[in-house]
């Protein structure tokens, strides 16, 4: 049994501290909102995003990172937004040396950083180890079979992860292509907004299933050209999310593509969500790097286009079908424009 502590009381760190409560380990939430953890140790149980499920009475909920002291492995599970301002006020009592994982997936506005890069420059002390792969969190929770990558640049922090979550209902495999996974992970959530659109518009499983082909081919050639392994892509963190996220109704990012589908203006959808639409955000930051690095994404861009500027979903498809002839595989010399 060791002691976990969980920064982020929402869908994600609730369903992550139920499953480690329930194989054993001691868990603490933390959330800055008085009112969530009010609203948490009244209920005993995230009424808004996973009904049903009840937190265990020993899982304790607080403002305060006073149970800081005894944890072996912090997690943070908040919006991409928040990673740095939490990752600096758990620098302020951080033990150096315990690693700190992030199951959260998205750009830094402005800085185009990794998540890892922005936590490594925050906790510059403690080991970053980056969680992703196709894992809602009402269905980790619910115990359903689930399978994840660890990746970071070090080996033992990410086999600590492996140690310390790994159980028969949630798999953990390792990697050091954190670049890979983060980009695979932040990305897809485009990918997945935009296949919401097709699906609110009512379009053919053919456009869907090219979406998700060709949306992972441009966001390999993005990673590769920042630093990733083109295989990772092919793995959980790539493909693996992505095809959850284009299929699945617990998808946000997809929910709030059918509205915008359904007509919806894009910010309103975002707004009735109401939660983490991460691909929204994401959308602006990779269009702006694509554009920065010379790297061709005619899904991203026309995502941009819809989301951002306003134009019509059908112009934007028509513009991405009669664009020129290309290969299938690109090879070095056509990654640019
Ligand atoms: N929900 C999922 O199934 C799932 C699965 C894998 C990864 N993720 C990723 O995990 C991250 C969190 O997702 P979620 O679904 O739990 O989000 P959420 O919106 O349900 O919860 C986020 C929680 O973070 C905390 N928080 C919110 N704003 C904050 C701020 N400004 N400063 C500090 N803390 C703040 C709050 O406790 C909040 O409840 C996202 O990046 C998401 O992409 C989510």
């Amino acid at each position: 049994m060791s002691n976990i502590l969980i920064m982020g009381a929402g869908g994600f760190g609730t369903a992550l501290a139920v499953m480690s409560r329930k194989f054993g380990h001691k868990i603490t939430m933390w959330s800055p909102f008085p009112e969530e953890v009010e609203m948490l140790c009244r209920d005993r149980e995230h009424k808004k995003l996973l009904a049903g499920i009840p937190i265990p009475a020993d899982v304790e909920i607080t403002t305060s990172l006073e149970a800081l002291g005894g944890a072996e492995l912090v997690i943070l599970a908040v919006p991409s937004a928040a990673v740095r301002s939490t990752a600096a006020t758990l620098a302020k009592s951080v033990p150096e040396r315990i690693p700190v994982a992030c199951v959260s997936k998205g750009l830094e506005a402005g800085t185009y950083k990794i998540l890892s890069d922005v936590m490594e420059e925050e906790l510059p002390r403690n080991p970053i180890v980056m969680i992703s792969g196709p894992s809602h969190a009402e269905e980790v929770a619910r115990g359903y079979p689930t399978t994840v990558v660890a990746a970071s640049r070090s080996r033992a922090a990410a086999e600590t992860v492996q140690d310390l979550l790994m159980n028969e209902t949630f798999r953990i495999y390792v990697s050091d292509d954190v670049v890979g996974v983060e980009y695979g992970g932040a990305l897809k959530n485009i990918i997945a907004l935009a296949a919401g659109i097709l699906d609110g518009l009512g379009s053919g499983d053919n456009t869907k299933a090219a979406l998700m082909t060709r949306g992972i081919a441009e966001i390999a050639r993005l990673g590769v050209a920042m630093g990733a392994k083109a295989e990772t892509f092919a793995g959980l963190s790539g493909i693996g999310d992505l095809i959850v996220t284009c299929a699945s109704m617990h998808s946000r990012n997809r929910r709030c593509g059918i509205l915008i589908g359904e007509g919806v203006e894009p910010a309103e959808a975002v707004a009735r969500i109401g939660m983490t639409v991460e691909g929204y955000p994401c959308t602006k930051v990779a269009y702006e790097l694509a554009r920065q690095q010379k790297i061709y994404m005619p899904i991203v861009e026309q995502a941009y286009h819809v989301l951002y500027e306003g134009k019509d979903i059908a112009a934007a498809t028509k513009d991405l079908m009669e664009r020129p002839k290309r290969h299938e595989s690109e090879t070095i010399w056509l990654l640019t424009r």
